[in-house]
């Protein structure tokens, strides 16, 4: 039997580090660890990305998608794909709901914003707020079916093909932009368990868009939630790397 390839092992680690049956509170930072190591070893051959998204002028015809994904594995415990942006392009400020999400840059440079929820300085506004709020209403106000969130910017990080792997968790960086720079960029993207599509848990793990509203203090600002930007789409490209299913059907 041949060796499996390296992004079948990644692949099979985040199945072992997300599957509930397995997710067991004492292991899960161990396998998380795992998973870190392996994904940090990821280089765009093990997936054989597709060379042609490299070449900037690709990204110059006017019906291309700004961003390009490619598919690799998905089923109810997790997602596992490529992301590409052209040359400055951004993937805007969105969040990931009860999600734990792992980024491996695997071409190019990006620049990730990353925000929390419900921290200590987040809830220090908040109540500050609603303290000097005459009307008698909690805070959280609405702007139609968009809510207004208060966030607090954790860090600004560039990631190239040799930077380890960000992670964002529930409650730490559930929010971020991602901007390439000068050249297209590409990374590997894990995010467990996946965003909900069906009716039982699309509400729960909805894929919220922001805009920065207003910087409340130096780190803390208010994020106004927004439908999905019209200078934002994607197409989708099919995965020719080695074959991922198996560690699906073995799990
Ligand atoms: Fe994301």
């Amino acid at each position: 039997m041949s060796k499996p390839s390296h992004i079948l092992n990644v692949l099979k680690q985040a199945l072992i580090t997300f599957t509930t049956t397995k997710h067991k509170a004492e292991s899960f930072p161990l396998n998380l660890e795992a998973l870190i190591a392996l994904l940090d070893k990821t280089t765009a051959e093990h997936v054989n990305f597709p060379r042609q998204f490299l070449n900037p002028q690709l990204w110059e015809h006017p019906d291309k998608a700004p961003v390009s994904c490619i598919e690799l594995f998905e089923d109810d415990h997790l997602t596992m794909g490529i992301f590409i942006l052209k040359p400055n392009g951004k993937l805007p400020l969105h969040n990931h709901p009860q999600m734990h999400g792992l980024i491996k840059v695997i071409a190019g440079q990006v620049k990730i914003v990353s925000y929390s929820l419900n921290t200590d300085k987040t809830q220090e506004v908040d109540n500050k707020s609603f303290q000097d709020s005459t009307a008698p209403m909690p805070f959280k106000p609405k702007a139609g079916n968009y809510s207004i969130v208060t966030a607090e910017l954790n860090e600004i990080t560039i990631a190239g093909v040799n930077s380890p792997p960000c992670v964002l968790e529930p409650n730490y960086k559930n929010l971020h932009e991602i901007q390439s720079l000068n050249e297209p960029a590409a990374f590997l993207d894990i995010l467990a368990p996946p965003y909900g599509y069906s009716d039982a848990d699309y509400d729960s793990r909805k894929c919220s868009y922001y805009n920065k509203l207003s910087q409340v203090s130096s780190d803390v600002f208010r994020l106004q939630e927004i439908r999905s930007p019209l200078w934002y789409w994607t197409d989708s490209h099919p995965y020719t790397g080695p074959d991922l299913y198996e560690a699906g059907l073995s799990n």
